[in-house]
């Protein structure tokens, strides 16, 4: 089995390339390298450029006629630059997008995945989600996700693609084997804090001590990305099963559970030599206690759970912090 993955030298897209390499899939990457990495494409199929280049993605199926299914990684990522230029967010994430479905559909390909978001829900009450829960993104990346999502329902309802759109919420770690892991020193979210903080010696601020959550601080949904990757690859090798039939289907891809900010910071703990100083303050503005998914859809039709505990995808945070800069000393 081949398959085209757009945005591969990334930090989710090359871990999905290097869990296809495991599982005996030969991963082909396309990739401008806006925000990715060459190195890590080392030793795969690799194009340099732009999803929206029809040329470059006819020479791609041109040279890789067995190519079955193809997913699509590649976006800018950044919710505040999305704020601040959302006229090139949309044209990223949402006419290249576009674009490439045109040059998919024209190639004869039927069968995609998408890189999308859980970010743009509107929580219930008790912080839990699910694929029917209201979208309401609060941002302009998170629109640009929601946009897609409507465009390739529409797309699929029409032509021959087929869409499973994998819905992610806050992936963690690493490759376990190391090939690949966050272009960037620290996570953006609380985990890139906490490191921050456990390396600098500074207390770790846990903003926000009052939510209705079980513990009181906020929740978020952390995954190992090797477990992300898994439900990719269960996507791909069962595309036509998963769909049953649907054009067009959404999954979220979390852990069922959520973990609190006390409970990250626990698991943090287990994993460090000295644990890590905290203070608790108010929350800031435009804090939220935050979301979690139930996952039944994904047990259901992906046959997939998370076998990562938090600790272990903290820990291969840690291991991959310690080796970034000799993996991406390799290639310019
Ligand atoms: N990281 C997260 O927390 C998260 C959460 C939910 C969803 N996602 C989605 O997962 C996908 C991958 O995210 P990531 O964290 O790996 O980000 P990333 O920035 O590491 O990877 C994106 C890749 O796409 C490439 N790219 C961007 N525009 C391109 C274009 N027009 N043509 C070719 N290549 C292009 C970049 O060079 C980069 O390698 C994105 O679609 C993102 O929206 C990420």
């Amino acid at each position: 089995m081949k398959v085209l993955i757009t945005g591969g030298a990334g930090y989710i897209g090359s871990t999905v390339a290097s869990a296809c390499l495991d599982a005996g899939i030969t991963p082909v990457i396309v990739d401008s390298l806006v925000t990715g990495r060459r190195e890590f494409a080392t030793d795969r199929h690799f194009y340099r450029g732009d999803i929206a280049d029809g040329a470059l993605l006819d020479q791609i199926f041109a040279e890789h006629p067995d190519l079955d299914v193809v997913v699509h990684c590649a976006a800018l990522i950044v919710v505040p630059e999305s704020v601040t230029d959302p006229v090139g967010y949309y044209e990223a994430n949402v006419t290249k997008s576009l674009q490439l479905a045109r040059h998919l559909i024209r190639n004869g390909r039927s069968r995609l995945v998408f890189s999308s978001t859980g970010c743009f829900y509107q929580p219930g009450p008790d912080g839990a989600v699910d694929e029917d829960s209201p979208i309401v993104p609060g941002s302009p990346y998170a629109r640009t996700k929601a946009v897609c999502e409507g465009m390739f329902a529409d797309i699929a309802a029409g032509t021959p693609l087929r869409i499973v759109s994998l819905r992610y919420f806050n992936p963690i770690g690493a490759d376990p084997k190391l090939r690949t892991g966050l272009q960037a020193p620290y996570p953006t979210h609380a985990l890139g804090k906490l490191i921050q903080a456990h390396d600098s010696g500074r207390p770790f601020e846990i903003t926000g001590t009052d939510y209705p959550t079980r513990d009181g601080s906020g929740i978020r949904d952390y995954v190992h990305v090797w477990d992300l990757a898994a439900a990719h690859i269960a996507a791909l090798t069962a595309f036509d099963d998963v769909l049953r039939g649907e054009e067009y289907l959404p999954v979220n891809v979390g852990s069922g559970t959520g973990t609190t900010v006390r409970e990250l910071i626990a698991a943090f703990d287990s994993v460090v030599e000295e644990p890590v100083q905290t203070v608790e303050s108010p929350p800031r503005p435009g804090d939220v206690s935050g979301c979690f998914t139930r996952s039944d859809r994904a047990k259901r039709l992906l046959n997939w759970e998370p076998q990562y505990t938090i600790a272990e995808g903290i820990a291969d945070s840690l291991r991959w912090a310690a080796v970034r800069d000799s993996v991406l000393s390799v290639a310019g």
